[in-house]
């Protein structure tokens, strides 16, 4: 009896051409993932996402939003720069900017998979907004929820700068270069 490949099980199409469809997928390049956000700056939580990421996808790109309409407290090289710190023991994940709407950077990218973190029923609600707008800009593209370990759920970059403006711990909140860009842009007490 003939069987359509799509029906046959892994075993049967062989590992060759799962890899080959793995590839097929994603236009050639492996299953490739978009986490998107603000970034400013990074913190514990957004890093636990990435090394959770990076090992379910072939290519994490850590997409900073460059939004000038915002009043970030790092630029996009800064925030680029430490995102490439944090996370220069993890291979396949690269760090990039956009400007334009998600969707058309993911399509440039060819990637099809938005990643983002959710830490309460109040994130989902928002987040639940963007990935049906996401969707419904583009039927192809798919996000996918992590749910954010649960020692971060309190944490967001806002309480990080919070903190850090009156010059209180963010030790186990960010990782230590994020910590030392920080003590540089709030430098010491005011007498
Ligand atoms: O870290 P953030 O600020 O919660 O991230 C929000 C982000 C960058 C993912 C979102 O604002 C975004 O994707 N902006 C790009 C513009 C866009 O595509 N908007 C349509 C989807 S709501």
């Amino acid at each position: 009896m003939e069987t359509r490949n799509n029906e046959r099980t892994h075993t049967e199409r062989g590992a060759g051409t799962l890899e080959s469809e793995r590839l097929e997928f994603a236009g050639g390049q492996g299953r490739i993932a978009v986490y998107p956000g603000s970034f400013d700056p990074v913190t514990c939580g957004h890093l636990d996402i990435i090394q959770r990421a990076s090992r379910q996808f072939d290519t994490v790109i850590v997409a900073v939003l460059n939004n000038t309409s915002k009043n970030p407290l790092f630029s996009v090289e800064e925030r680029r720069e430490l995102l490439a710190e944090v996370t220069k023991d993890i291979p396949n994940v690269r760090i990039d900017s956009f400007r334009d709407l998600l969707v058309r950077f993911m399509r440039s990218q060819g990637a099809r998979t938005i990643v983002r973190g959710i830490r309460s029923v109040t994130d989902f609600e928002y987040e639940l907004q963007m990935a049906s707008t996401n969707h419904q800009l583009d039927g192809e593209i798919e996000t996918i929820f992590m749910m954010t370990n649960p020692k971060y759920s309190y944490l967001s970059s806002s309480i990080v700068k919070e903190i850090a403006k009156f010059q209180g711990s963010v030790k186990d909140l960010v990782p230590p270069v994020v910590q030392s860009a920080l003590t540089t842009k709030f430098p010491g007490r005011p007498s």
